[in-house]
């Protein structure tokens, strides 16, 4: 098979593009760099089955050359991280929205099956225990940028779906749910590797808030085993799937374990969201899928715990 990656020169793109390349397909990716590196595909980039287009998705000309001569697009290109966002938000709403809807278009020309990859953050401040995928949204003021990036993605899941439903386009959208591992950068609001840098450092381990906000983390090769299953599956295409592990843990228990496991003599210290984000910053106090649905359809099982995950992160930025 041929895939196309868009934002494959990114944290979950380079190690999809791997895994492809390792099963023995053809994998193509299109970067702009912007939150992407070249380092992160440098251990692919002179497979004879990889090419690097390095141009943004807005290009439709580039574009539709490179859907046309594909089997499989798998759309990760976003502006990605609460940091990012807050700091660009019409960069963000753009890309998310318009980049997704010229993505969709093209794939509809040419009839090539899409993964959209959506966010957990689509549902908002809503924190019952754990979220199913038809569960209610419930998101804060427009005054407030985070929400920018959830409606933005919400958006790119109603797009998809109405491709779907109109159009009769294969496009299946998945639910990231806080995805770690090696190469994810620490520049754009990612807390492990935030935290693993500061802990290495010996600097000041920063919990935003009271730390008592519970989140659920997913190492990226499980959250690849579900992305490579749903691509797999004939009957995924028109549904939206979560994609995460259900072990939750408190932003100040993270930062303690951090420590712990980099042997670390960092200090813990709290930093209201004001002063970390924005003025009128609102968080969620957890953020759990139910993966029922994911399971039914692929039998997606994450493998890796929490201590397994900070171990490899901090091993990496170690190295
Ligand atoms: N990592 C997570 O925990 C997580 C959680 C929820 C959703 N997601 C989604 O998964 C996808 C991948 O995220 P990631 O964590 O790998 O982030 P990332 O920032 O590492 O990857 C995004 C890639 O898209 C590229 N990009 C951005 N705008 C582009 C444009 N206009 N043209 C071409 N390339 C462009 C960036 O340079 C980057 O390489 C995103 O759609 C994100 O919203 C990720």
């Amino acid at each position: 098979m041929k895939y196309l990656i868009t934002g494959g020169a990114g944290f979950i793109g380079s190690h999809l593009a791997e895994k492809l390349l390792g099963s023995g397909h053809d994998v193509n990716i299109i970067d702009d760099l912007s939150t992407g590196s070249l380092e992160n595909i440098s251990g692919i980039r002179n497979s004879k089955k990889f090419h690097c287009t390095i141009n943004s998705i807005m290009n439709p000309d580039v574009m539709e050359d490179l859907v046309a001569k594909t089997d499989y697009v798998v759309h990760l290109a976003a502006a990605v991280g609460v940091k990012y966002v807050i700091d660009n938000p019409l960069l963000a709403l753009e890309t998310n929205i318009n980049g997704t809807g010229l993505v969709l278009s093209i794939c509809n020309k040419f009839k090539k099956p899409v993964f959209i990859a959506s966010t957990s953050e689509v549902y908002g401040k809503n924190d019952k225990d754990a979220l199913k995928e038809d569960d209610d949204r419930l998101l804060g003021s427009t005054h407030i940028s985070r929400w920018g990036y959830a409606a933005s993605k919400a958006v790119d899941e109603f797009l998809g779906l109405a491709y779907f439903r109109e159009k009769k386009l294969d496009v299946t959208i998945g639910r990231f749910f806080n995805i770690v591992g090696p190469r994810q950068s620490a520049r754009y609001g990612m807390v492990i590797p935030r935290m693993v840098k500061q802990a290495l450092l010996g600097n000041p381990i920063t919990v935003y808030g009271d730390g008592k906000q519970k989140r659920c983390f997913t190492y990226i090769d499980d959250a690849l085993e579900g992305v490579v299953g749903l691509m797999n599956s004939e009957t995924a295409p028109g549904e939206i799937f979560n994609i995460g592990n259900t072990a939750e843990v408190t932003i100040e228990e993270l930062a303690g374990r951090i420590k712990k496991l980099a042997n670390s003599r960092s200090k813990i210290v709290y930093v209201p969201y004001e002063k970390a984000y924005e003025k009128g910053f609102e968080d969620m106090k957890r953020r759990k899928p139910d993966l029922g649905k994911i399971k039914k359809f692929t039998g997606y099982h994450p493998k890796h715990g929490l201590n397994d995950i900070l171990t490899k992160t901090i091993e990496y930025f170690e190295a």
